[in-house]
């Protein structure tokens, strides 16, 4: 029977697509009418963001509903749902997808991030999050560049992860708990995935991994501002960033743009590391600047906020017993470096 009451009823159990409540919950069937002939019934539906590619398909699904029921034609409209009420969702939305994305709250997640490839940016994750565990914090590392994985290499693990039941347990070195697409790969050969199933690896990565209670989460993105990147900001709205660059200008210019869409994503910049900022001479300990000089400062006063550190080039010592070979130990002129890095992202990244 084709009445006001039967579609609502229809229409109550539907999710509005982007804050996953229900019609019920939010009161977005704002009003149903049925012609006295019973053919023509007309719908008013108030979404969180009408206008969205999701509104075609549910405009597709609400007519198909109600003509199911007898109806000969349906005229739906979509408005708005109140700006109050709406915003109280969406930011209730996002907290659950925080929540749920490691099984917890209380982790800060923190991406690593650059304009160009090769300026340090998995360097600088490995020995930052060696350097917060050396400080005593629960540390993880997400390695987000699911073609250019680099992070097993640098920290030189070897092992692989156990699965208990149906999650992925992470390896842990240096205390520190490790996911990398390296892991799952045989043979180091080249993943040729594309588009939505690398966001997928990447949500797993989240979701099934048995990330336990951490401090810190950090994603080593891949170079530039492509779709990983933009995926990770989807992905972790409250995620922190740290940008790494090269002291030349030029290479800033471009870092720049990485922070201008954390920005835009609503994302907190932490600070600018300055990696390869300098050769120091072991001889005479002059400093020679061979990439240039300025680049960390001239981010920093674009992205309005401080240069955390100035890491020379150089090499972790060489060490027999233990092989990993992008670790600087803790007692490294740069390793110490790191530890002060670490102190400030424990400050500010509150
Ligand atoms: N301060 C440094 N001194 C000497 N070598 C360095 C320094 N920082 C990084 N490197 C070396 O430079 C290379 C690139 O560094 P890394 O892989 O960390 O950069 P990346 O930004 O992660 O690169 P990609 O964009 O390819 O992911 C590596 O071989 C690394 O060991
Ligand atoms: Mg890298």
């Amino acid at each position: 029977m084709l009445t006001e009451e039967r579609i609502i009823e229809l229409l109550n159990p539907i999710k509005d697509p982007h804050i996953h409540r229900t019609f019920e919950e939010t009161g977005a069937v704002e009003s149903v009418k049925v012609k006295a002939d019973k053919e023509h019934v007309s719908v008013k539906v108030a979404l969180a963001n009408p206008n969205s590619g999701e509104q075609l398909q549910l405009q597709q699904e609400i007519v198909g509903m109600i003509k199911k029921e007898g109806a000969k034609t349906v005229g739906l409209r979509f408005t708005e749902l109140p700006e109050e009420k709406r915003d109280a969702y969406m930011s209730e939305a996002n907290e659950e997808q925080e929540a749920n994305l490691i099984g917890q709250t209380g982790t800060q997640f923190i991406s690593i991030a650059s304009g160009k490839g090769g300026v340090g940016k998995s360097t600088v994750t490995v020995n930052l999050a060696i350097a917060l565990a050396r400080l005593g914090k629960k540390v993880g590392i997400v390695d987000a560049d699911i073609y250019g994985f680099s992070v097993p290499d640098m920290m030189g693990i070897e092992n692989r992860p156990q699965v208990r039941g149906k999650r992925i347990i992470p390896v842990e070195r240096f205390d520190v708990q490790v996911i990398s697409m390296g892991f799952f790969v045989e043979d180091n050969s080249p993943i040729i995935w594309r588009g939505p199933m690398l966001g997928k690896m990447l949500t797993s990565f989240f979701k099934e991994v048995e990330w336990g209670d951490l401090d810190y989460l950090l994603l080593d993105l891949p170079p530039g501002t492509g779709d990983i990147a933009l995926d990770v900001q989807e992905l972790l709205p409250t995620s922190k960033q740290l940008i790494v660059t090269t002291p030349h200008p030029t290479a800033a210019f471009v870092a720049a743009r990485a922070g201008q869409m954390a920005l835009k994503a609503d994302h907190d910049i932490l600070g600018i590391v300055e990696n390869m900022a300098y050769f120091e001479s072991a001889i005479t300990g002059q400093k020679e600047y061979v990439f240039g000089e300025g680049g960390g400062d001239k981010l920093a006063e674009v992205l309005n906020t401080d240069v955390l550190g100035r890491l020379p080039l150089g090499q972790p010592y060489d060490e027999e017993e233990i092989f990993a070979p992008g670790i600087y130990q803790e007692d490294h002129p740069t390793g110490k470096k790191f530890l002060s890095i670490a102190n400030q992202v424990i400050k500010r990244a509150k």
